[in-house]
């Protein structure tokens, strides 16, 4: 793993923007797989910047985003088919049709769990995997104790993520209780994975993360199995490792 702490936000944005676009430049159909949450906003904000600026085309580009809430209609401002849309792709010139967010509202969850894999399967590997990380280590929807071998999969979400993501939500009753994840193995298939983490809150996490044992009790630790893997930490982050 290459592990490093940004001194400000600035750097931390610019230093992730630049990877991507770096690999987006050398590679202008590479398939990258995209996270939700706070922590990649700032680095969509500076994708859109680069991209108005002229220094990057997302033209021939493919995404596959992580997870999505079950039962949240698409158009809800919290899904993150809404969140992808508005923080980065109305944004840029990426073909709508190969922007990829798994279906929390299809009929058939198992099948579409089965044909997300199948897509990524056929279409893999992802070049690029962005990653956050929960307070828990949980990466994607992949709580403590998941399935190693798996791949996408509906997971009912642990309380202390519905009430971490409280925050988007008038109350925690309209958290959904369920979400589709790509499970840690798909994780795993990925080329390259960028896992950023900021803010104090989780500088224990990242720490357990990324130098403690490598169990399933803390999904993000077994990333220290994969061979190419970059880790931005903000100054709060990066507390254990300064
Ligand atoms: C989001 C996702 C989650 C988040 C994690 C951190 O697509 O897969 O694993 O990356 O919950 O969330 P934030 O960034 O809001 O702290």
């Amino acid at each position: 793993m290459n592990i490093y702490t940004l001194q400000n936000e600035e750097a931390f944005v610019q230093t992730a923007a630049g990877l991507i676009t770096g690999l987006v430049t050398s590679r202008p159909r590479a398939k990258l797989g995209l996270a939700t949450g706070s922590t990649p906003v700032g680095l969509y904000a500076k994708l859109i910047q680069m991209h108005n600026n002229g220094l990057v085309s997302f033209a021939g580009v493919t995404t596959y985003n992580l997870d999505e809430y079950v039962g949240l209609p698409e158009n809800h401002s919290e899904s993150y088919r809404t969140f992808m849309n508005e923080k980065l792709f109305n944004h840029v010139d990426i073909n709508m049709e190969r922007t990829f967010v798994p279906n929390g509202n299809a009929a058939d969850l198992e099948e579409e769990c089965r044909s997300y894999d199948r897509m990524l399967d056929e279409n893999g590997p992802v070049d690029l995997q962005l990653l956050g990380i929960g307070h828990n280590g949980h990466i994607g929807f992949n709580e403590p104790g998941t399935d190693l071998s798996g791949g996408t999969h509906v997971v009912p979400l642990q309380e202390e993520t519905r009430l971490a993501n409280a925050r988007f939500f008038d109350s925690l009753d309209e958290v959904p209780t369920h979400a589709i994840t790509m499970g840690v193995a798909s994780i795993m298939k990925s080329r390259q994975i960028l896992l950023l983490i900021r803010g104090e809150d989780k500088a224990e996490i990242a720490h357990r993360a990324l130098t403690g044992p490598i169990t399933t009790q803390c999904p993000a630790s077994l990333l220290q199995c994969h061979p190419n893997v970059v880790v931005l930490l903000d100054e709060g982050a990066g507390r254990y490792f300064r």
